[in-house]
Parts: structure tokens; C-alpha cells; sequence
């Protein structure tokens, strides 16, 4: 994104209220192979206090290695530059050692297989105290009362006795609530989660949902939720940006992108959740695949599978504002044709874009 001073935002879908500072700010961020090859490019984006931002996109669309950079957990061999700032702090530039204790007491991280990230020899007190121990001072009695305030916060029954308990002694959900515990027992007011429900069936996703949003006006955090699934996004999210091969392409209020995207990317997505909607089980895809990481064409890198795509697509497309509160990476973005009827039945309440 090329703009340096985007207009303000609302931290919730409102055109009203007063602003929230900014506590995440990603700017112009890469994500670099050894070979120089790019695997996500110019991504930039803001979280405020208490907002609740989904990033959105096909597998592959550099999601997680978005996360994985803004958190300086890049796997050996990729590299990230630009800036991300938590809090005014620049974080690409911090020592692992100073990273190891922004994780747990500032950013708190959820993934996608809960199960996997908990280690299965240790209790899930013991996991829990010596996350709480790493952040905070505590002594062994107290970390151990503070572990099962951390599993009742996060509903799990009987947490006096289940704190002896070993992972697999727990379902995947309740394996999911405890990473949360442990996420946010550190006192970290921004919460990282990588599809967290992805994992996870239906029923126990929408538990989880529904917990997070508890947390969320319970604590203040804000949160960074990542998922390939527009549908749920749109249930939890105040705001959004929309990912495609390795860039975002839109960013807006999620009611506002939801009832009316923008970008052509977005559209085919928007009218997957609608046919999931009203069939039931349907789920049309956007036709092709999007191009592998490093292979991008020159100009928009949707353009092979768009339907609006003509003469003009093959320039170097910006993100740029096309309302106050929304960006769009698009030379011919405009309002859907099919105007704005196809919005999923579910939406969140608020303004209009
Ligand atoms: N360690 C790695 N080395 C090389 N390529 C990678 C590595 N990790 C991820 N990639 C590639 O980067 C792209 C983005 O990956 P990722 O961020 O995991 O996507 P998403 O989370 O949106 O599904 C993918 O094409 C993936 O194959
Ligand atoms: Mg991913």
C-alpha cells in the first residue's frame, strides 16, 4: 500500500463513536524466500484497541506467514522486512530474546491445531503455569490458582480437578479454550488467531466464537483472526482485509465488504457464502486457482480468473481508497451489477459502507 496517511477509521462497523487508537499497525510488510522470491508483498494493515479484524483469502494467499512475521516466528530460510508496531514499538527490528517476552505478555497466538500445540506429557496446569511464570512473577501456589482462573474464565468444567488433567484427556474444543487461556493468561491485549476453528466441528467453532467475543469486551483485546472462511469472518469481525496472492486487495467495515465488495476476488467469495447459504451444502467455488507464491504476473493477479478482466488489468494495480473507510486494489472497482441484494442473511449489524 502506498498511502501514508490513511484517513481515519472507526473501530467498529459505525460511522459514529469516538476512535480508537491504533495498537497493530503492518506496513509495506514482505516476506522474502533466500532467493529474493517474494511470498507475500506490501501488505499493510491497522488493528485498533478493541477491534476485532479478520484477515480473509484462499489457502496459500500468505495469511499465515503474515502472522508468522508479525510475531518473528518466519521459518528458517524466509525473511521479513517493512514494519510492523505494536503499540508504537517496531518489532521486525526487536532480538528474538525480546520477542520471546512480547509473545505471551503482549501478543498472544492461537493456531489451528490445538490438539498439536499443546505437549501431551505435561498437565494442562503445568502448561498453563509456566506460561503465566514466563510473563508474570509468581510463585508455584499462585500460578497454580491463577491456572484454574485462567480454564474457568475460559468455561472448561470443574476446573479445580481438570487442571491435573492431560491434553488428551480433553476434546479438541476444550483443547482450543485452554490454548486461549494460555494465550491471554500472560495479560496480552492483542490475540493472534490463525484459523482457529478450522479444526474444529461446527457446533464447537461457534462455541469458540462465541467465547472469543466474551473475552474480547471482557479484556479489551483486539484480535487478528485469520481464516479462509468468509462466512465466519463475517460473524466476528468488525473489520476485514481481503488477501490474494500474497497482498491484500480490499480492506473495509465487514458489513460494508460483505453487502457490497468491491474487488472482483471478493465477489466470487461473498457469492461462495450465498450459495452455501441457501443450498445448504453448495459450495461454488471461484473457478481456477489462484497463481503458486513467486509466479504472480505483472499487474492485478487476479486478472486470469476475473470476469471483469479486460485491457488495462495488466498494470500494477494500487490499493486505493474508493470510500473513506474502504480500500480497493482494483482499476474498475465499482459496486456489484447485481447490486447489493446478495448479502449473506447472517450479518453482523451496523452502518452501511
Ligand atoms: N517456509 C516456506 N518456504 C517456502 N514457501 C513457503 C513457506 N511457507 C509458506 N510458503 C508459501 O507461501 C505461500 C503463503 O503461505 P501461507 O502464508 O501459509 O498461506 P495461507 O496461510 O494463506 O494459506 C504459499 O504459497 C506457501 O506455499
Ligand atoms: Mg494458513
Amino acid at each position: 500500500m502506498l498511502h501514508t496517511e490513511p484517513p481515519p477509521r472507526t473501530q467498529r462497523d459505525s460511522e459514529s463513536g469516538a476512535q480508537a487508537p491504533v495498537l497493530f499497525d503492518v506496513a509495506d510488510l514482505f516476506v522474502r524466500k533466500r532467493d529474493g522470491a517474494a511470498l507475500i508483498s506490501g501488505v499493510s494493515f491497522q488493528i485498533r484497541r478493541q477491534e476485532v479484524f479478520g484477515l480473509v483469502g484462499e489457502s496459500g494467499s500468505g495469511k499465515t506467514l503474515t502472522a508468522l512475521a508479525s510475531m518473528g516466528l518466519l521459518p528458517d530460510g524466509l525473511t521479513a522486512s517493512g514494519a510492523v508496531r505494536l503499540n508504537g514499538m517496531h518489532l521486525l527490528a526487536k532480538p528474538e530474546r525480546h520477542m520471546r517476552s512480547i509473545r505471551g505478555s503482549q501478543i498472544g497466538m492461537i493456531f489451528q491445531e490445538p490438539v498439536a500445540a499443546l505437549n501431551p506429557v505435561f498437565t494442562v496446569g503445568a502448561q498453563i503455569e509456566a506460561a503465566l511464570r514466563a510473563h508474570r512473577r509468581m510463585g508455584r501456589h499462585e500460578a497454580h490458582e491463577a491456572a484454574i482462573h485462567a480454564l474457568a474464565r475460559v468455561r472448561i468444567p470443574n476446573p479445580g480437578e481438570r487442571v491435573n488433567d492431560y491434553p488428551h484427556q480433553f476434546s479438541g474444543g476444550m483443547c482450543q479454550r485452554i490454548m486461549i487461556a494460555m494465550a491471554i493468561s500472560g495479560g496480552a491485549k492483542l490475540l493472534i488467531a490463525d484459523e482457529p476453528t478450522t479444526a474444529l466441528d461446527v457446533t464447537i467453532q461457534h462455541e469458540i466464537i462465541q467465547l472469543l467475543r466474551e473475552l474480547v469486551s471482557q479484556d479489551g483485546l483486539s484480535v487478528l483472526f485469520i481464516s479462509h472462511d468468509l462466512g465466519l469472518v463475517a460473524q466476528f469481525c468488525d473489520r476485514l482485509a481481503v488477501a490474494y496472492a500474497g497482498e491484500i486487495v480490499e480492506t473495509g467495515p465487514a458489513r460494508a465488504i460483505l453487502t457490497d465488495p468491491r474487488h472482483p476476488y471478493t465477489r466470487g467469495l461473498v457469492r461462495c457464502v450465498v450459495d452455501m447459504d441457501e443450498i445448504g451444502i453448495l459450495r461454488r467455488g471461484i473457478p481456477g486457482s489462484p497463481p503458486l507464491a513467486g509466479t504472480w504476473p505483472d499487474g492485478c493477479r487476479f486478472r486470469a480468473r476475473c470476469e471483469m478482466a479486460q485491457s488495462g488489468c495488466e498494470s500494477a494495480q494500487q490499493l486505493e481508497f474508493s470510500t473513506a473507510l474502504r480500500e480497493v486494489r482494483c482499476w474498475r472497482s465499482e459496486p456489484d451489477p447485481r447490486g447489493a441484494a446478495t448479502a449473506p442473511p447472517h450479518l453482523p449489524g451496523g452502518a452501511q459502507p
